[in-house]
């Protein structure tokens, strides 16, 4: 596994190893960013001790490492999150307090003095943080938001401003600036939840639920109803696997197929997990939320279904694909499909070659290609 190097802080003198958790050959790629370490230099000149404090988006789990002595509560939205919390606090010998891992979707469990978000890419996502974030906040609670300069958005401002009077943004220090967020407005409940009409192939229309920060707000992605538009099950196919499986759009259109028919589905978001069971009729479905397929017997499945991801975050990365990729390998019987659909450019059949049997180009257009794989 790629090891990032250690780095030592100057204000709390610690010295930790943290590791991307997925690894990556890429070495230009870090478990951090100046961001996070702004953060840590401000929060340096300020008493912590008596103040609850919760971090969100912390990828790699750097800030929830080095403010370990102040145990803040951590909001996990994803699996491969989670995984690398284990360990990088493992890895430091640092205890992992799991009780202070949360959910978004759950109300925190305290009053909270200090929120810190690392800006995620989806604002949806920003806006869903500090949903959550103020409606635990104390009256003179502040949330500290830090991001990379080159992903600053108009948008970020006033997303800050539905929430709190006052939104100050300071200087920018290695490329890395910080909002800061005093005097939170008295906003009411919210539906964090977007609502989009999805006409499936034979015309009919359901709406669809997903909470903010999941795949595709607003429509159906290009690639996935390009994909739709060619996906038929074959006779045999009776347990099937939806891979990277968002709202569940592509498990639903195989389950109006074939009612009835075993479907797992499985995504690194708890969001997209959480509005997928929002989306699909309950009878014979799995929800998992993990990040791979290891938690599956070998040769388990008929058919593998997938618009994968190519973005980590602010990256594009087609390691994680990559990796699922093999592991499909792993689950599908000998014989067994493997449908999935890309961006040409991501030219995914040579890596797909190295996994499966035969790898055919079953449709393409001028963005899209759609490859079926026999194991
Ligand atoms: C291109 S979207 C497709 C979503 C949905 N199937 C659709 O077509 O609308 C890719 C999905 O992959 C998920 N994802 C990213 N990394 C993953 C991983 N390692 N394992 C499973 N899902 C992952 C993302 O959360 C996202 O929901």
């Amino acid at each position: 596994m790629e090891r990032c190097r250690s780095m030592k802080h100057r204000a709390n003198d610690q010295k930790l190893t943290i590791t991307r958790y997925p690894a990556t050959s890429n070495r230009s790629l870090q478990a951090w960013s100046a961001a996070d370490e702004l953060v840590l230099n401000v929060l340096a000149n300020q008493e912590l001790s008596r103040r609850t404090v919760v971090v969100y988006d912390d990828r790699f789990g750097f800030l929830t490492a080095y403010l370990h002595t102040i145990e803040p509560l951590t909001v996990v939205t994803y699996k491969s999150q989670q995984k690398a919390l284990e360990l990088n606090l493992g890895q430091n010998a640092l205890p992992r307090v799991s009780e202070r891992w949360l959910s978004p979707l759950v109300a925190l469990p305290e009053t909270i003095d200090l929120g810190i978000v690392r800006v995620p890419k989806s604002l949806d996502l920003f806006k869903l943080y500090l949903a959550q974030l103020t409606a635990s906040l104390a009256p003179d609670g502040q949330a500290i938001c830090a991001f990379m300069t080159r992903y600053f958005s108009a948008q970020m401002i006033a997303i800050a401003e539905e929430f709190f009077e006052h939104v100050e943004q300071s200087l920018a220090w290695k490329k890395a600036r910080l909002l800061t967020l005093t005097r939170k407005k008295p906003v009411g409940q919210l539906e964090l939840l977007n609502a989009l009409p999805l006409t499936f192939q034979d015309g009919s229309v359901e709406v669809f639920k997903q909470y903010y920060g999941v795949f595709s707000a607003g429509n159906i992605d290009y690639a996935t109803q390009f994909l739709l538009e060619h996906l038929a099950l074959a006779p045999g196919e009776r347990r099937v696997l939806d891979l990277a499986s968002g709202n569940g759009v592509i498990a639903r259109a195989i389950q109006r197929q074939r009612p009835g028919v075993e479907l797992h589905l499985v995504d690194d978001s708890r969001l997209a997990v959480e509005s997928s069971k929002l989306n699909l009729t309950a009878e014979n479905v799995h929800f998992h939320w993990d990040d791979g397929l290891e938690q599956f017997e070998r040769e388990s499945f008929d058919l593998v279904v997938s618009n994968p991801p190519f973005h980590f975050g602010h990256e594009t990365n087609i390691e994680v694909s990559q990796k699922l990729f093999r592991q499909v390998g792993d689950v599908l019987k000998a014989g067994g499909r493997f449908v999935c659909v890309a961006n040409k450019h991501l030219n995914y059949m040579t890596h797909l070659t190295r996994t499966f049997r035969t790898v055919k180009t079953v449709a393409e257009n001028e963005k899209y290609v759609i490859y079926t794989c026999v194991r």
